[in-house]
């Protein structure tokens, strides 16, 4: 196990999109996401993907932390990895929850997305997963494939009036964080 160095925004492995991952299943994608893992908590993420520890390929660690639950539709969830996820928006309702990115550390921002999307992959044991996802999981995994495609979170805001420094966010409440 060992911590990887997060790339910050302005480094160029942020800005392209990653490769699919030819075999889920080998050891170094295993080892991969372990130290993707450890490095995310370390960091107090809740999501890491590959790109942000300079490793282009398409998958990415999440959880859904206590603190960040919206409801019995959205629980809690231990850190699990998706493998060449696939993403698809269920009906056309919006969301906009508040962001952070361990890649623009120190910042938070308001960023509208689908309410609800379908989500596939393989997870960190070589299975296929799937599901729905709403409320802290929906922006999650949005967040995190967003990264595949070399999207950032305040290329999605639609006022970047609501992007400010966390202690800032804190003192005024500023897009009532989820
Ligand atoms: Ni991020």
């Amino acid at each position: 196990m060992a911590l990887l160095k997060i790339a910050r925004m302005g480094h160029p492995v942020l800005l392209r999109r990653a490769d699919p991952v030819d075999d889920p299943r080998t050891p170094e994608i295993a080892r991969l996401v372990e130290d993707m893992i450890e490095t995310m908590i370390d960091a107090g993420g809740a999501g890491l993907a590959a790109p942000q520890v300079h490793v282009p390929l398409r998958l990415f660690v999440y959880m859904v932390p206590e603190l960040r639950s919206t409801g019995p539709d959205d629980p809690p969830r231990a850190v699990q990895a998706l493998i060449n996820p696939v993403l698809t928006a269920i009906g056309d309702e919006v969301a906009t929850q508040t962001e952070g990115c361990l890649s623009i550390p120190g910042l938070r921002g308001a960023v509208p997305r689908p309410a609800r999307v379908r989500y596939e992959g393989i997870d960190q044991h070589g299975a296929p997963v799937s599901g729905e996802a709403t409320g802290f999981l929906a922006l999650v995994l949005q967040h995190e494939h967003d990264h595949l495609d070399g999207i950032l979170y305040p290329m999605r805001m639609a006022d970047l009036g609501r992007l400010g420094f966390e202690t800032e966010y804190a003192r005024f409440g500023m897009g009532s964080s989820v």
